[in-house]
């Protein structure tokens, strides 16, 4: 199993891989192909759930998906992202929400979109026990405040000021930061100022590693942003498969005779 120790163990040497993933079989896909981190992202609102954003999405849900992904994985380390208002409301809330991802769903760490006002529950929730990944930059939980999606750290005093909580949040026990939509010379000073390991999506080749959300790396999603890449077409062959099955059904080609059984012990009238 990938712990959060063999993460900065990793830092430098080899670029740690991070996927999202939602369901029991994907994550076994993405568990089997090696990749060291499964996050279970509250991006499953836009992936999976059919929400616009990704604020709808609420414990209960985000739970059910953490048991799915955490039943199905051997070695990835399984990482929870916590809903929007799940966390940083009430102190007590955020404990019982984090700790039941941990102890009922199986994950082994929770993942926070951070900000000035989560220093501080990460670092309670470390001392309890429960791993932190930070997540600066473009923290898509703020869509109604932003407008948008829009690029963040994009002029010297954001820079700074991402800076300066990253620094904040790796000495408040995070175990790793994920940096989102942020310039590349940005999220390279971030990743040569801290000691815990960045993962970037759209920032650049020279964090720790990479996350991308499973359904646009495949070729799923209908739309991806600009700085994802799709390694395949899973979409179309998705497409293709229910195609074909419509039309075998219709020729009435499928079922044939070796997905039929016939019993003999069902008496005359049968
Ligand atoms: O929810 C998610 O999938 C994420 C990643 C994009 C980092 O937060």
């Amino acid at each position: 199993m990938v712990t959060v120790r063999d993460l900065r163990e990793q830092m430098g040497e080899t670029p740690i891989t991070m996927l999202t993933a939602y369901d029991a079989p994907t994550a076994e896909i993405v568990d089997e192909a090696g990749v060291d981190v499964i996050l279970v992202g509250d991006s499953v609102a836009n992936t999976a759930l059919g929400y616009e954003t990704t604020v709808p999405v609420d414990v209960d849900q985000l739970a059910s998906h953490v048991g799915a992904v955490a039943r199905a994985t051997d070695e990835a380390l399984v990482v929870a992202d916590m809903p929007f208002l799940s966390f940083g409301v009430d102190e007590a809330a955020t404990i019982e929400n984090a700790g039941r991802m941990l102890k009922e769903e199986g994950a082994s760490a929770v993942k926070l979109e951070s900000g000035p006002h989560t220093v501080d529950i990460t670092e309670r929730l470390v001392q309890l026990g429960i791993p932190v990944m930070a997540h600066l930059g473009l923290t898509p939980q703020h869509v109604n405040q932003y407008g948008g999606y829009p690029r963040q750290g994009t002029d010297r005093a954001a820079a700074d000021r991402m800076l300066e909580l990253a620094e904040d949040h790796a000495d408040a026990g995070a175990f790793s930061l994920v940096l989102e939509h942020v310039p590349s010379n940005l999220a390279a000073t971030i990743t040569d100022a801290i000691d815990v390991p960045t993962i970037g999506i759209g920032a650049g080749p020279h964090c720790d590693g990479q996350v991308l959300v499973f359904h646009d790396a495949v070729g799923l999603s209908e739309w991806t942003p600009s700085f994802s890449k799709q390694f395949g077409d899973v979409r179309s062959e998705m497409e293709s498969a229910v195609d074909d099955y419509v039309a075998a059904v219709e020729d009435g080609e499928f079922p044939a005779e070796e997905h039929s059984h016939q019993e003999g012990d069902l008496g005359d009238i049968y």
